[in-house]
């Protein structure tokens, strides 16, 4: 799958959570696994697991079955769920581009066999499989996404194409805890923290959230020409960034 289509995925894919019940043929599921085996990542470092598993090792927690979830483990380092966020949103972009649905979930949880299955942390689900009604796998307007618009999460001027790639991505609780300053050739990356009622229902996964807005930056600015450079040092005193939380910033060139 070439960046092109990943950059046109973003503009048609949403959150499956209706599923055709039957398990996907072997052809199918090999070439996921093949495709988890390469996904990029953001910190080469860090160890990450990736494990096709059927549901019946899944505590769903009200959420309708699927019939194969991605059970994803990391290492627990600084910026692990970030990365997360990164690589695992190639697969959700991947799947709705070969007609699979695809949600992230972190309501449900594992079973006991699913956590000893690897000496990492469990981080997160993707649930996935045949979508049931399969017209219902893309978006084809962009008014069907339930997003913020443009100036509620960038000040910086002449970036609309770029970061309306960005503004589409997927979220937990659809939040967007995203904000983009600094000018065409630097984008430095925000998190909006969540308050503290908010922080007990949804974990961290704000930082995984910033990953997936991560990855699509860097599908858009690839897509409009650009090399990219990931930076992880804060270019600018952290005063300049008052209630968010600095995370990367990405040099286009
Ligand atoms: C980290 C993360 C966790 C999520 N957890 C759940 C979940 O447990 N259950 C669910 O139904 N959707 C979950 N979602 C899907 C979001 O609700 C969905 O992405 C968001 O509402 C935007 O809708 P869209 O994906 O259809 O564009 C999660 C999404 C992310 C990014």
């Amino acid at each position: 799958m070439d960046q092109n289509e990943y950059y046109n995925s973003i503009f048609k894919r949403k959150s499956i959570r209706n599923f055709d019940l039957r398990p996907l043929d072997d052809d199918t599921l090999v070439d996921i696994s093949t495709h988890l085996r390469a996904l990029e990542s953001m910190h080469d470092d860090i160890k990450v697991e990736l494990k096709i598993i059927s549901p019946d090792s899944v505590k769903r927690r009200m959420m309708k079955r699927a019939p194969h979830y991605i059970a994803v483990f990391s290492e627990a380092k600084a910026g692990y769920l970030t990365n997360i966020g990164f690589m695992l949103q190639q697969i959700d972009l991947y799947l709705s581009h070969n007609s699979l649905g695809s949600c992230w979930q972190g309501i449900p949880s594992p079973k006991k066999e699913v956590l000893e299955s690897s000496n990492l942390e469990f981080v997160i689900f993707i649930a996935f499989g045949k979508p049931k009604d399969p017209q219902s796998l893309h978006r084809t307007k962009i008014s069907e996404f339930k997003r913020k618009s443009l100036h509620e999460i960038t000040d910086i001027k002449g970036a609309d194409e770029l970061l309306e790639a960005v503004r589409l991505a997927p979220s937990s609780t659809n939040g967007q805890p995203w904000f983009f300053t600094g000018d065409e050739n630097i984008i430095n990356v925000l998190a909006v923290k969540p308050n503290f009622v908010k922080a007990l229902l949804v974990k961290d996964y704000y930082l995984i959230d910033i990953g997936i807005a991560i990855y699509h930056l860097k599908v858009a600015a690839e897509h409009l020409g650009k090399k990219t450079e990931i930076l992880f040092d804060e270019p600018v005193k952290s005063d300049a960034f008052k209630g968010y939380e600095y995370i990367i910033s990405l040099k286009l060139d």
